[in-house]
């Protein structure tokens, strides 16, 4: 790669390393942060770029690209070649690159094949050969998640890479239930190692990804800082490693785009507004969308955005639900929006019928739909298991909507209950309908104070969760690393 640009001494080279990147591919927030961040560190005035795998979306088909590299490696007993192509206009804020490999990482799906241990392999050994190229080499190579976790051990003791091995590497954790594991016999795969490293790769006998990455890496991040906490205690299995590793973990917590994220300029949405218009600009919006679902738009609106799988506990949605309209005679609507576990799909078609004119579901990832939401609805439902950080919750709160969330990682962070000093959502603490429920009935009465609400939600769109905040955090990070 060759590049004249001359950077100030404090002006950091950044790559990130992840398997999604909006908008290129987008299975969950871990696209968000990866869309965003080296955009605010550009701003920054660093030289920050993204390698992903070349998923087959349609960003890829309508964007034009440029090869910019082409190699091949051993692995195993194979030949692989493959090709990195870069996104010609820059468009994103940042130099987007994808590694290309012919039936392995062009597919549809950015997750879900049988060999998924194989191709996140070939891609990290990519990444590694185009480095190797580099004129200049980064100065971080910061990794996310575990798709990214064994480039860090490579980086150190792949005989190949050696020259590479002052580069340090960053780590962050979107979500620690996914660990990348594989059997040993992968490890034929692997460019040749220095053996007496093996056990950096191992965790209960098997190869495991992330935690390989939390050994390796120079600094460690979870995207809040009471997610590391929770960590130490629950994290399938890899205690004790965040345990050992106390002293290089932190938290950061993420922020949200306000390039993207604005309801004073969003296109996706009816109509505009900011927090001095915020009445208008929100009936105006909860009218549209009643209207479309064909709602009475003066009860409480709810809303679920997301994923529907257990770790959002979406599998109560339907039960809570019902239980709320029957113990409130139907005195508010509610829309769903999200795909996933097709049983969950199921129970929350099912209640359609005897919801009817109050509720309704659509299984599909729509950012248009999802923007008007956030900016028609009242209450944003987030009652999750597990979550790291937690997106939809800031999204809410910038488009004058009131998280109800349960208290756990990146919620507990960033939402404080309206009894509470300096609150303006409503919080609760066990997994279950009836506290959700219960916690619906709060925001009911809520809602029938109309000066207390408005009062939460110009409170709420005022706070500040910009990148621009948090990516000042990040260069601290870095900067304790080099
Ligand atoms: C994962 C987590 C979510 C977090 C996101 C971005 O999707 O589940 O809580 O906000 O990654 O870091």
């Amino acid at each position: 790669m060759n590049d004249n640009s001359k950077l100030k001494s404090d002006k950091m080279r950044l790559l990130h390393v992840s398997a999604e990147c909006y908008p290129m591919a987008k299975a969950g927030g871990l696209a968000d942060v990866v869309g965003a961040l080296p955009k605010y560190q550009n701003l920054l005035g660093h030289h920050a770029m993204v390698i992903m795998p070349m998923h087959r979306t349609s960003y890829l088909i309508h964007h034009h690209w440029e090869t910019v590299y082409k190699g091949s490696f051993s692995f195993g007993n194979q030949t692989v070649d493959f090709t990195v192509i870069k996104e010609k206009t820059n468009e994103l804020g940042f130099e987007l690159y994808c590694v290309d490999i012919n039936g392995l990482l062009d597919r549809m799906q950015i997750y879900g094949y049988d060999d998924d241990a194989e191709r996140f392999l070939a891609f990290q050994i990519a990444v590694m050969e185009w480095i190797l190229h580099f004129n200049q080499i980064p100065d971080i190579i910061h990794v996310h998640d575990h798709h990214a976790g064994l480039i860090p051990f490579m980086l150190q003791h792949c005989f190949k890479y050696k020259k590479l091995s002052a580069i340090k590497t960053i780590l962050t954790i979107h979500n620690a239930q996914y660990q990348g594991c594989m059997e040993w016999t992968k490890s034929n795969l692997m460019p040749a190692y220095d053996e007496w490293k093996s056990g950096l790769l191992e965790w209960n006998h098997q190869i495991n990804s992330l935690a390989c990455a939390v050994k390796c890496v120079n600094k460690v991040n979870t995207v809040s800082k009471n997610y590391m906490l929770e960590l130490m205690n629950h994290s399938n299995g890899l205690e004790y490693l965040f345990q050992q590793e106390k002293e290089k973990c932190t938290g950061i917590l993420n922020g949200i785009d306000y390039h993207v994220w604005n309801p004073e300029q969003d296109e996706l949405i009816q109509t505009h507004f900011n927090h001095t218009n915020l009445e208008f600009g929100k009936s105006e919006n909860k009218k549209q969308l009643c209207n479309q679902f064909g709602f009475d738009e003066n009860l409480p609106l709810f809303i679920f955005i997301g994923r529907l799988v257990f770790e959002k506990s979406a599998d109560l949605l339907a039960d809570t639900i019902l239980r709320s309209f029957e113990k409130n005679s139907k005195q508010f609507n509610f829309l769903v929006l999200g795909n996933g576990d097709s049983g969950i799909e199921l129970a929350l078609s099912a209640i359609h019928e005897k919801c009817f004119g109050y509720y309704h579901s659509t299984f599909e990832f729509n950012e248009q739909l999802s923007h008007q939401m956030y900016a028609g609805a009242d209450f944003l439902l987030m009652p999750s298991r597990v979550e790291p950080c937690g997106l939809n919750q800031l999204y809410a709160m910038r488009y004058g909507t009131i998280p109800i969330v349960r208290k756990t990682g990146g919620l507990k962070d960033t939402v404080i209950d309206f009894e509470d000093e300096d609150g303006f959502g409503i919080t609760f603490d066990h997994i279950s309908v009836e506290e959700i429920v219960h916690s619906m009935k709060r925001a009911m009465l809520l809602y029938e104070n109309s000066p207390m609400v408005n009062f939460l939600r110009k409170k709420m769109m005022t706070i500040n969760t910009s990148w621009e905040k948090r990516t000042a955090d990040y260069t601290e990070l870095y900067k304790s690393v080099i």
